[in-house]
């Protein structure tokens, strides 16, 4: 099943397209199958990956629309790098789409039936928290937020962070917060510093280590259509991504192995004890979603919601860190 991460803040021009685009150039180049979404109408990430938006005869809209079918839009740019592109017709359209029926869901029912093709479903967001957002959030197994040094971050980041409370809490109950990324670095100026210091000490454990640094080559790679690594791979801008990215998939085989590590814990209980588990993981569903896993139990969506309430359960009888620790010695 892929992790579906949305490249998130509600401004523009802070380098929310440019991370979307090189974090799959990279993921894909790493033999990861990454499919991109374009979620926002402006079409940017659709762009950068080299396809000219207007002359789109299909788009992420007639998804949405159910006018096709994700074989008849999605844009296959090398055979680990998807795309699912975007135009402005969309933002014309978003006032009929407000009128559908489960129309904060219209992005994960495109998604739901894909998600076991890819390694990567990476989401690039619109700048604003709008109907596009939520659909990206309430599709996402987790979000990065975005944030390059031009504005005081924690403005924006807050009515974001309520937003995501709110999907956490009636749309999507296994969003997780997975970082925050600074880009557009310039650490000469006080500004950069600054913006840092305050990220540092509101996201101690959340803020990417690498950050981006400000590099022209890699405004010029968006606009001859490529990653950075395609473009110029031995420029800052590639260095600098390539060591974010390394970063994020690190966390991402951590996350492999310990859901591993509590699967197996599961299969080793006894019947009794599994099925005490099963009957607490579903009392802390939330009720909207146990009454839909009692008519669709096969639903994927679903099983992984248990899942993670499930292991968190287990986290708390089986410690990861002194458990995975003892079994590394022996
Ligand atoms: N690290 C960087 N250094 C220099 N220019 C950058 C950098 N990151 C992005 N840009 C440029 O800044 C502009 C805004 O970036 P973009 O990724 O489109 O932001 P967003 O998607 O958040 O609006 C684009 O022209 C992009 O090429
Ligand atoms: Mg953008």
């Amino acid at each position: 099943m892929a992790q579906i991460v949305s490249f998130i803040i509600q401004k523009g021009g802070c380098g929310k397209t440019t991370t979307t685009a090189n974090t799959a150039g990279y993921l894909s180049m790493q033999g990861f199958r990454v499919l991109c979404v374009d979620m926002d109408a402006q079409g940017n990430l659709t762009q950068h990956l080299g396809y000219d938006n207007e002359s789109l005869e299909k788009t992420i809209l007639h998804l949405f629309q159910q006018k096709a079918s994700f074989n008849e839009v999605v844009l296959r740019r090398s055979e680990n790098l998807h795309l699912l592109p975007n135009n402005l017709e969309t933002a014309g359209a978003e006032f009929q789409l407000y009128h559908s029926l489960s129309r904060e869901y219209l992005l994960r029912d495109v998604l739901t039936p894909v998600q076991a093709n890819y390694d990567f479903v990476l989401i690039d967001c619109p700048p604003s928290l709008s109907l596009f957002s939520v659909n990206a959030l309430a599709a996402s197994t987790e979000f990065i937020l975005v944030v390059a040094p031009e504005f005081f971050p924690m403005k924006a980041i807050k009515p974001l962070y309520e937003t995501y409370q709110m999907v956490k809490q009636k749309l999507n109950h296994t969003l997780q917060f997975n970082g925050v990324i600074m880009t557009m670095c310039d650490f000469r100026t006080k500004h950069s510093q600054e913006v840092y210091r305050i990220l540092k000490k509101n996201f101690p454990h959340k803020l990417y280590k690498n950050y981006i640094r400000t590099n022209v080559t890699l405004k010029e790679a968006a606009s001859c259509g490529q990653t950075i690594f395609e473009y110029d791979p031995f420029s800052i801008g590639a260095f600098d991504y390539q060591n974010f990215v390394e970063e994020f998939i690190r966390d991402h085989h951590k996350n492999i192995q310990k859901r591993k590590f509590y699967q197996q814990k599961f299969e080793s209980l006894s019947p009794e004890e599994q099925k005490q588990l099963i009957i607490f993981t579903k009392r802390n569903l939330s009720q909207y979603n146990r009454s839909r896993l009692d008519i669709d139990p096969e639903n994927q969506v679903l099983q992984e919601a248990f899942i993670v309430e499930r292991n968190k359960l287990l986290e708390k009888l089986f410690p990861y860190r002194i458990h995975s620790l003892s079994e590394n010695l022996e």
